[in-house]
């Protein structure tokens, strides 16, 4: 197996498929269009979902993408092993209603073992309990050895979600080699340990299920395949973890020359490392792919990530913004495969400095209260009024405060936490209603001349509409640079406060910049006013943009 940058793989996947008459899609945003059910997209057929249920009609029916997918349930164990982290690139090729078993399984057996020159020894592959045809393609026409054939039950090889296509599934799995393993005389495919890692899923959707477990067969079954182009590089670099993988480690010596520590000398600072790291690669591409810095939400998580990437700059002695400068190396080491990082890189360096320095300002107060409010405490139990006050007036996002308190065995009172939240929040939308209302009727401003703003909301999120009017310092303006403003379309998804219903918040695009609405009102005539910030270059009247409002309310 001869070394393989992660780049390289990549484009060797792609370009393989691309030889097996696939589409090559770039990856589709981190951000769900028109999908409420995830935050983040999370997996590479997340975003073609619609393909797979033929709502809408793929370009092709053969698709190859690598899609940049975010995973956040367990961010505080991020760093603290070396095999989790947030951000990872899937490598996917898929199949609507074309080829299926035959093709999907011989490809992929051809990628590993013709292409990447895997040895066929190193590779085994499961296959579901009743999946009788999967197992007789893999041994009698791929030629896979029956002994290193497992066949798993429907929690390991099935992959389905509620009502919908779905399927069973085989996946490939790489030995190691027992020195990695856990020595158990059972020690086999399955085992929790790290010998038999699954490198690749290839799911066969070949079922819809009514929602009620009952599976008729589809007519055009489909083919879903998912592959961690960093699990591959750790096993095509022969290294343990996502953090020895090449462009992942360069931006670890980054943090290291910055920080002057070493990486492998004190477990407590290589968790620092790791941190950092992981977080710095998911925040850059978030804020690349237009995600702001907030208090719910999407930005919720981008916040958190970057303020907990921030205190453990700290942690091992980074006493000053840095950030935004380690973001430059997470996008030379992108910037073939996503060029757009390249174009928006002021951009996104900007985002991000402006959330680290806006934090930076009270870290040290806020660690200093905190141990104080810890040292304080009773029964180990830090009270939700210390807790609101560290968010409210330090910046400190409740998940950082749990996770400084769980560091010193304490826990926090989340209860009472939520309780005052929700009293501020109340307090803020009785402030934000009377404001708004004066906002306009006492700014001399006019819509006169504007026609009444067209709501497209009850049956879209992400509207294109032309930016028919602005305002900034109470006054209407044909450009705004930077700054607070009102943003007046001629259509918009979002919905304007009215007889008691709270206007909506969320982001406008325009071009590389982001407009982050705050809060949505109407005039007496109709048009509707979006209330919010502009980050990026200057936006103007005629400029096209496109409306995304909050669906986490
Ligand atoms: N949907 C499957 C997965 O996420 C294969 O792409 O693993």
């Amino acid at each position: 197996m001869k070394w393989t940058g992660l780049n390289e793989l990549r484009e060797k996947y792609l370009a393989f498929f691309e030889s097996k008459e696939h589409l090559r899609l770039p990856s589709f945003s981190l951000v769900p269009q028109g999908d409420k059910s995830i935050l983040l997209i999370n997996a590479g057929m997340t975003p073609m979902k619609k393909y797979f249920t033929g709502e809408v009609t793929p370009p092709k029916k053969r698709v190859t993408t690598c899609q940049k997918c975010i995973r956040t349930p367990d961010i505080e164990n991020v760093g603290k092993t070396a095999r989790h982290g947030t951000y990872f690139e899937m490598l996917g090729n898929f199949s609507f209603g074309d080829y299926f078993k035959h093709e999907a399984t011989a490809w992929a057996w051809e990628f590993f073992t013709k292409v990447l020159e895997i040895p066929e020894e190193l590779l085994y592959v499961s296959v579901y309990l009743e999946d009788d045809e999967a197992y007789d393609i893999w041994t009698k026409e791929v030629g896979v050895d029956p002994s290193h054939m497992v066949r798993f039950g429907k929690e390991d090889n099935f992959w389905e979600h509620g009502a919908g296509p779905c399927g069973p599934c085989s996946e490939i799995y790489f030995d190691r080699g027992p020195d990695k393993g856990c020595g158990s005389p059972d020690c086999k495919v399955g085992c929790e340990c790290d010998r038999f890692i699954e490198v690749w899923n290839l799911v066969f959707t070949q079922f819809e299920n009514d929602g009620n477990n009952n599976y008729t067969r589809l007519a055009n079954p489909n083919i879903d395949t998912g592959m961690g182009l960093e699990r591959l590089a750790c096993i095509m670099q022969d290294v343990d973890n996502l953090f020895e993988v090449d462009t992942v480690q360069n931006i670890m010596k980054h943090i290291i020359d910055i920080s002057g520590i070493e990486y492998h000398k004190d477990a407590k600072k290589d968790i620092s490392l790791r941190v950092i790291t992981d977080h710095i690669r998911s925040t850059t591409f978030m804020v690349g792919d237009g995600v702001l810095p907030s208090n719910s939400g999407r930005g919720y998580v981008l916040r958190r990530l970057l303020r907990r990437a921030a205190r453990h700059g700290r942690l091992i002695g980074i006493d000053r913004p840095f950030l935004a400068e380690v973001c430059e190396t997470v996008i030379k080491e992108n910037a073939n495969a996503y060029p757009n990082l390249v174009e928006k890189q002021d951009y996104i360096k900007k985002v991000i400095a402006m959330e680290e320095e806006s934090f930076y300002k009270t870290i040290d107060s806020g660690l200093g209260l905190l141990n104080e409010m810890m040292a304080n405490s009773k029964d180990n139990v830090l009270s939700g009024e210390d807790a609101f006050k560290l968010q409210d007036t330090f910046g400190f996002p409740i998940d950082l405060t749990k996770e400084i308190v769980a560091e010193n065995n304490m826990t926090v009172d989340e209860d009472s936490f939520k309780t005052l939240v929700e009293e501020a929040r109340m307090k803020a939308k009785s402030v934000k209603r009377d404001g708004a209302e004066t906002d306009w009727r006492n700014s001399g401003v006019s819509f006169k001349d504007i026609a009444k703003t067209e709501f497209t909301g009850y049956t879209e999120n992400n509207t294109n509409a032309t930016v028919v009017a602005l305002v900034s310092d109470g006054e209407r303006k044909d450009f705004v640079e930077s700054g607070d403003a009102i943003l007046v379309l001629d259509k918009t998804s979002f919905y304007a406060e009215s007889g008691g219903q709270v206007g909506d918040t969320g982001v406008i695009t325009i071009g590389d910049s982001t407009f982050e609405v705050t809060n949505t009102t109407k005039d007496a005539d109709g048009v509707v006013l979006h209330h919010g910030t502009l980050v990026g270059d200057a936006v103007k009247v005629g400029d096209t943009v496109v409306t995304v409002y909050n669906e986490e309310k």
